[in-house]
């Protein structure tokens, strides 16, 4: 039978609680197809803070990298907040992100018709939506220095510094042309080139890549007419690339589409492949939410869906992905939800409110009966 190594970071706050569900999908799709997972549970973030005096340990970088994949959580929280703290818990996403040369964050916006009741904008503008962004991961103002305080005599200034190398923006980019070819193929490049020096530099490189894929139509966008544009007509979309913190932005605007910031998961992906796929680090886009954390509330749909995609892309297990995704799919057209996809001042009717454990419930009973219909339709065929 097959083993594959996955580390678990439950992280802070909501982490752990989504990551065990999760886990418990994964371990069942294991069983239901016949392979396992030796889990490597790995402390990162605010707890990390506290049980070793930084976000991420170095020995527990290199655990990561010798993994199939990474499942995260979250971090972070009011607890390690202090603006003048040395250590912070997001230091062990971008020591992870950067460290492991994910430099491709994919993040799909899909909406459910189940949801779209969840959502605040007009139902017809979300029939359709189908995008996919593509955010750049390990450079831009997230990683660029000088970043820092200073006492002048003018008072204290700081400085963050945006940094982007040609070959740092070609990576992303291919891989969005790429994966346009596999959807409607269309690239909108999403800068702000009539301010930023960087984003000009990003639009040139996106216009050399274009020769490469002529069968794909690309667009350039401001970042600030796109973001309208994401509300306005969402349909439109297919493939958005961007830079690190525009994209991080962005995708949050998305998520409102979906439903909830708890649906969307994502995928960071580098070039680097073990055996079985692509490694990856896999969480949802979602922070950690302390106020709901340990309180069987959290919407644990994002994880799962980022499991999905791990499946996908770390384990080359296809059929596993799409069973997850149907299922999630089965769970929410039953009418299973968590409160955050309860409709805002809409009809409940038909609806059932659940946990978190709920909720992942819900998942694994539609992908036993998803199994099982199956294995029907397998004996019925070989009647
Ligand atoms: C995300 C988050 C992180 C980011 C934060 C927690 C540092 O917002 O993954 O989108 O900005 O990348
Ligand atoms: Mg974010």
């Amino acid at each position: 039978m097959t083993t594959y190594q996955i580390a678990a970071i439950g992280g802070d706050g909501v982490g752990p609680d989504v990551v065990r569900e999760a886990r418990r999908v994964l371990d069942t799709v294991g069983a239901r197809d016949g392979f396992e997972i030796e889990w490597l549970e790995l402390t990162a973030g605010g707890v990390a803070i506290d049980l070793h005096g930084v976000a991420l340990r170095p020995e527990d970088l290199e655990a990561a990298r010798g993994c199939d994949a990474v499942l995260l959580g979250a971090v972070g929280g009011p607890k390690w907040d202090d603006p003048d703290a040395k250590v912070r818990p997001e230091q062990a996403l971008f020591a992870l992100r950067g460290g492991l040369e994910l430099f491709a964050n994919l993040r799909p916006v899909t909406v459910h018709p189940a949801l779209l009741a969840s959502s605040p904008v007009r139902r017809e503008l979300l029939e359709g939506v189908d995008l996919l962004i593509v955010r750049e991961l390990t450079s831009g103002v997230y990683f660029g220095r000088p970043s820092e305080q200073r006492e002048t005599p003018e008072g204290r200034v700081a400085v963050d510094t945006v940094w982007y190398s040609e070959a740092e923006i070609r990576r992303s980019v291919v891989l969005a042309f790429e994966l346009a070819r596999e959807r409607r193929r269309k690239v909108t490049s999403v800068d702000k080139a009539n301010v930023m020096a960087t984003s000009r530099l990003w639009r040139k490189i996106v216009e050399e890549v274009r020769a490469d894929f002529p069968d794909v139509v690309v667009n350039h966008q401001l970042v600030d007419s796109c973001a309208m544009l994401l509300i306005r007509q969402p349909a439109e979309f297919d493939v958005l690339v961007t830079e690190n913190m525009f994209g991080d932005i962005l995708s949050d605007e998305a998520a409102v589409l979906a439903g909830s910031l708890g649906m969307l998961p994502s995928a960071s992906l580098g070039d680097r492949r073990t055996e079985h796929g692509r490694f990856g680090l896999y969480e949802p886009i979602h922070g950690s939410a302390p106020t709901l954390a340990g309180r069987d509330v959290a919407n644990p749909l994002g994880t799962i869906l980022s499991a999905a995609m791990l499946l996908r892309w770390s384990l080359g297990r296809e059929d596993g992905a799409a069973a997850v995704e149907a299922a999630v799919s089965a769970a929410l057209a039953d009418g299973v939800r968590t409160p955050d996809l309860m409709p805002p001042g809409g009809s409940t009717e038909g609806l059932r409110q659940v946990g978190t454990r709920g909720m992942a419930d819900a998942v694994l009973e539609a992908l036993e009966s998803g199994a099982r219909a199956r294995n029907d339709a397998v004996a019925g065929g070989t009647r």
